[in-house]
């Protein structure tokens, strides 16, 4: 994912770059981030991209015509475009998990009284970071692409996000690390009694309470996101990745299928449907894993003249993850998705084959020599 910052303060951004998870991500390419300064789209000589207000008042305004070149310059046919401003709407984590699916957005950094009206005309959206006025847009755009980045795939561990304060409408539940007692004050005995069923109940819990004492404004929309059908409970997830989690409010039990004992039946609670995409996404990494551990197995067999079992064992591996994706994967993935693995999987057999015959061939050759002898 793209950011490209237009301010006229790029010396504001050193810092942020050069550290933590934000530089990790540029470093493994996860994000890229461009900064790029308007004063070299300024038309006068005096590089002015800043002029008074019409019709008086104070400070000054930044001019229409750097801002445009600007944009016009860096944008692309997937770029959005966002004025950091305090006119904006308030970025929360809704927005910035419907940001991270962006490919391309440009930045745009006010200053001084901020923006010539006409600007509005090339932007897409205006976010503000809250309700309170900032000297330039600089801070803001680091807070957005902070909050952003770190929901863009691979940047930190999903599984962290995912349990984040606001994901799920509420905060996050309170937490403890070592020591177990600091001045008198203990970490609850729940967490330290390895039962997980009990330590989530007690996390939901306590979010929840938290929530009503810190920020009782959130509990209404959280309300909203959680929908009572019959015996169940659906709560809507802003990352919307792969959970939809449905609560059950009585317990059922659960027979899975085959034959399974009656001691091995449990109980359930929560179920929890997997968007059809996420599984897609997952799928493909299955197969993208196989297919490199199968290229590797073929490259010892094409190389080892002695072991002809191994040729066999690498088609039977073939052929089950052939029979894998046509039994378990076929409806998650496309049909030219499925064709071109399949013409893979081809390619490799007959590579292995072809190595099968030559090696029949040699065999025959030497005994034929032997008898001739
Ligand atoms: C001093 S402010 C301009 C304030 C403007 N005259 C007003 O009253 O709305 C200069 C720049 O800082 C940025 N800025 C200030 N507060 C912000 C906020 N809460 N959220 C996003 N950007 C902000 C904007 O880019 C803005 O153009």
């Amino acid at each position: 994912m793209k950011f490209k910052i237009l301010t006229l303060f790029p010396n504001m951004f050193d810092g942020f770059l050069s550290e933590s998870i934000i530089k990790r991500a540029i470093d493994s390419k996860k994000i890229d981030i461009s900064i790029h300064n308007i004063r070299d789209y300024a038309n006068n000589k005096h590089n002015q991209v800043d002029d008074t207000p019409y019709g008086g008042g104070s400070g000054m305004l930044l001019m229409c015509e750097p801002i445009f070149k600007a944009v016009e310059d860096v944008k692309s046919k997937n770029s959005k475009v966002i004025m950091l401003s305090p006119e904006g709407k308030t970025l929360t984590q809704e927005k910035a998990y419907e940001l991270s699916k962006e490919e391309d957005l440009i930045l745009l950094c006010g200053h001084y009284e901020g923006f010539d009206e006409r600007i509005n005309t090339i932007v897409d959206e205006k976010i503000s970071i809250g309700d309170y006025v900032l000297t330039g847009g600089e801070l803001p755009a680091m807070v957005l692409i902070d909050s952003v980045s770190r929901l863009v795939d691979g940047v930190i561990k999903e599984e962290s996000h995912i349990k984040d304060s606001f994901n799920d409408g509420l905060l996050d539940y309170p937490q403890y690390t070592k020591p177990r007692e600091f001045r008198g004050m203990q970490v609850p005995d729940v967490l330290l009694s390895g039962d997980h069923e009990k330590i989530e109940n007690y996390r939901k819990e306590e979010a929840l309470k938290k929530t009503k004492k810190e920020r009782p404004d959130l509990i209404e929309k959280y309300e909203k996101k959680r929908k009572k059908i019959g015996n169940f409970t659906l709560i809507e997830d802003y990352s919307k990745k792969k959970i939809e989690e449905i609560n059950i409010n009585d317990t059922f039990n659960f027979k899975p299928k085959n034959n399974v004992k009656k001691e091995d039946l449990s109980s359930i609670s929560k179920i929890v449907l997997v968007e059809p995409s996420f599984i897609e996404t997952i799928a493909k990494k299955n197969i993208n894993k196989k297919l490199n551990i199968l290229l590797k197995q073929i490259t010892i067999v094409l190389n080892d003249e002695t072991d002809d079992t191994a040729g066999e064992y690498v088609l039977g591996e073939i052929d089950r993850l052939e029979n894998m994706i046509l039994s378990n994967y076929k409806k998650y993935l496309s049909s030219d998705y499925i064709k071109l693995v399949r013409n893979k999987l081809k390619v490799l057999k007959e590579e292995i084959k072809y190595k099968q015959m030559m090696q029949t061939q040699m065999i025959n050759y030497n005994e034929e020599k032997g008898r001739s002898l």
